[in-house]
């Protein structure tokens, strides 16, 4: 609580160019939760070291996700919008935290597993702490609620034995925060092979969605989907492909997956291709269009990302004196 008002965290990484995924999964949620919570937003470019990053690409990927975020229309004067590298505080909390968090807790997380054998020849220890460092950025501004999109909730739920383990061992220290799933589109699937997450590091880039692709690409990327056989638009598990195209559908217009069913009834998959598209269009075009024009500037941008540090700065500091306090260390004297 802060304030009386309740707290908010996400994140999201930036390893590479935002995905519808990310949009209906995350950034869609976060937008109409901003009036009921007090929201930190943060740009987790900590947390994409674990695969190396050219250092020019990962500014810029940054740079790109913080103006997405308000792009999106999440208001940096109402959200705190920041760079978790901005924030020391992050890294602090994460190395107390490890000492908190079990190696088989650890090992079993099914990210670790999966990046692990992507990433075979750099299976490093930031990998595997991982989702401490997740931990620490929640629990550092004591958030209520974390909006994330399905395959996050393992990590969630870490944070959560987490804080319920240093809490037991030193008091009410931190706030113990639940998870928040969106209604639709937990886990949008790629375009092109049904059974995976959409994701940054898809190596088909048709399967991929990205917020900032323009109109065209966007129509076309849903034009060229994998379909299944059959020409029926029905949700079904036996149908991956339409079932995916229909959580997007619904995900953009509210509709539920048995209106979606009727309002095709009798059409083809061509066009209810289409229409998918148009819809996706209809919502990210505006976005990718505020995008361009925050981009032209730079004076403006460059103020909120130092005045929203400071307001990050200063909640996570307050956290991080109380668990120095706890676990023992000398104050620091100013
Ligand atoms: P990341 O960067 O992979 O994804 C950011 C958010 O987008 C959601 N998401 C999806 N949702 C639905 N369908 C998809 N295909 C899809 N792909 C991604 C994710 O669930 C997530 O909510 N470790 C986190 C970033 C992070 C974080 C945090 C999140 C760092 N610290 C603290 C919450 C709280 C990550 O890699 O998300």
């Amino acid at each position: 609580m802060l304030n009386g008002e309740k707290i908010l965290f996400s994140a999201m990484q930036s390893t590479g160019k935002l995905t519808l995924g990310n949009y209906v999964g995350a950034l869609k949620n976060w937008g109409k939760l901003t009036e009921e919570y007090r929201c930190f937003y943060s740009v987790a470019d900590l947390h994409s070291i674990t695969v190396r990053q050219d250092p020019a690409a990962l500014r810029k990927n940054a740079r790109d996700v913080l103006m997405t975020y308000i792009a999106s229309g999440l208001d940096p004067k109402k959200n705190c919008i920041y760079y978790q590298s901005h924030v020391s505080a992050h890294a602090e909390l994460a190395w107390m935290l490890d000492c908190f968090t079990y190696m088989g807790e650890l090992n079993r997380m099914t990210q670790f597993k999966d990046k692990s054998a992507k990433h075979a020849d750099n299976i490093n220890a930031g990998l595997f702490t991982y989702p401490v460092l997740m931990a620490a950025d929640i629990l550092l501004y004591q958030a209520d609620v974390v909006p994330v999109g399905n395959d996050q909730l393992q990590h969630l739920e870490l944070a959560r034995d987490i804080a319920l383990r240093f809490n037991h061992v030193y008091g009410d220290v931190f706030t113990v925060p639940e998870p928040y799933l969106g209604k639709h589109g937990a886990r949008i699937k790629s375009l092109q092979d049904p059974t995976q997450k959409m994701s940054k590091s898809d190596e088909n880039p048709n399967g991929c969605i990205y917020i900032l692709d323009d109109h065209d690409t966007i129509m076309r990327k849903c034009k060229r989907a994998i379909t299944d056989s059959g020409s029926e638009v029905l949700y079904s598990d036996d149908k991956p492909g339409i079932k995916n195209l229909i959580d997007i559908y619904t995900s953009m217009t509210g509709k539920t997956p048995e209106e979606v069913e009727k309002e095709f009834e009798g059409k083809g998959y061509g066009e209810f291709k289409t229409a998918v598209g148009e819809a996706v269009c209809s919502e990210l075009d505006p976005v990718r269009q505020e995008y361009e024009r925050l981009s032209k500037d730079k004076a403006y941008v460059d103020a909120l990302i130092k005045e929203n540090a400071e307001t990050a700065r200063y909640y996570a500091e307050k956290t991080l004196r109380k668990v120095r306090k706890k676990i023992g260390f000398p104050e620091i004297v100013r």
